[in-house]
């Protein structure tokens, strides 16, 4: 069984320094600002401009009584100008009815899908959930021998990643679980050779006892 513990003390000596987990306290708008950013835009490429972003809107009451233009104007060269769109969307709607209080009340806001749900109510509100993007069902795949091609294969992912809310390691630090899968996907579990003897789960990592981590996750024939 791969162990939650492996991966958080990992991650409490390797995690990433990232502009957003500079915060003291984990504070939702940035938290959801930073992962609406990163939905299609590279982690290199967000940081200088998520501190641009929180200087010119730095709480919701604020973006959401910007005009747009002014937050197109900000957005610019970000791309996928929906997600802009959405945010001021959903900021209207936080600034009248206040945060939600839950992963499902986050799904429910314009632009916010299951995955965007997750990361802000792992991160924001230590809620018991683990997020699954791509690099995630790498890392799955990968530890858990999954053979079943994407996107078939995703529902048994789902139920992994549930699953590790069980350990009560991650059930203490469900945001730093999360944020742990994301670095340990795109530093170590990388799509091509992966770093796997630096890995903290190497010992616990079924496709790497079978020596099949390069051939996982298997894609869809095309
Ligand atoms: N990708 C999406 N969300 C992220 C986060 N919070 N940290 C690092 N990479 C991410």
């Amino acid at each position: 069984m791969a162990r939650a513990e492996s991966l958080l003390h990992w991650y409490d000596r390797h995690r990433r320094r990232l502009p957003w987990r500079d915060a003291p306290a984990p504070d939702p708008y940035r938290i959801w600002v930073s992962e609406v950013m990163l939905q299609q835009t590279t982690v290199a490429a967000v940081g200088p401009r998520y501190a641009r972003f929180l200087a010119r809107f730095p709480d919701v009451g604020r973006l959401a009584a910007a005009d747009w233009a002014e937050l197109a104007e900000e957005w610019a060269g970000l791309g996928y100008y929906a997600r802009a769109r959405n945010l001021h969307a959903a900021a209207k709607e936080v600034a009248a009815k206040g945060w939600p209080g839950d992963a499902a009340g986050w799904r429910a806001l314009p632009g916010v899908g299951a995955y965007t749900a997750a990361a802000v109510a792992a991160i924001a509100l230590n809620e018991a959930v683990v997020p699954v993007d791509g690099n995630v069902e790498r890392v799955l795949s990968r530890v858990f021998a999954i053979e079943t091609p994407l996107p078939r294969s995703r529902p048994e992912i789902g139920r992994h990643a549930a699953s590790f809310m069980e350990q009560e390691a991650a059930r203490a630090r469900p945001g730093d679980f999360a944020q742990a899968l994301f670095d340990l996907g795109a530093t170590i579990c990388t799509p091509r050779r992966p770093a796997c003897a630096l890995c903290p789960w190497r010992e616990e990592c079924e496709a790497f006892r079978r020596g099949i981590q390069d051939t996982l996750p298997v894609k869809p024939p095309k």
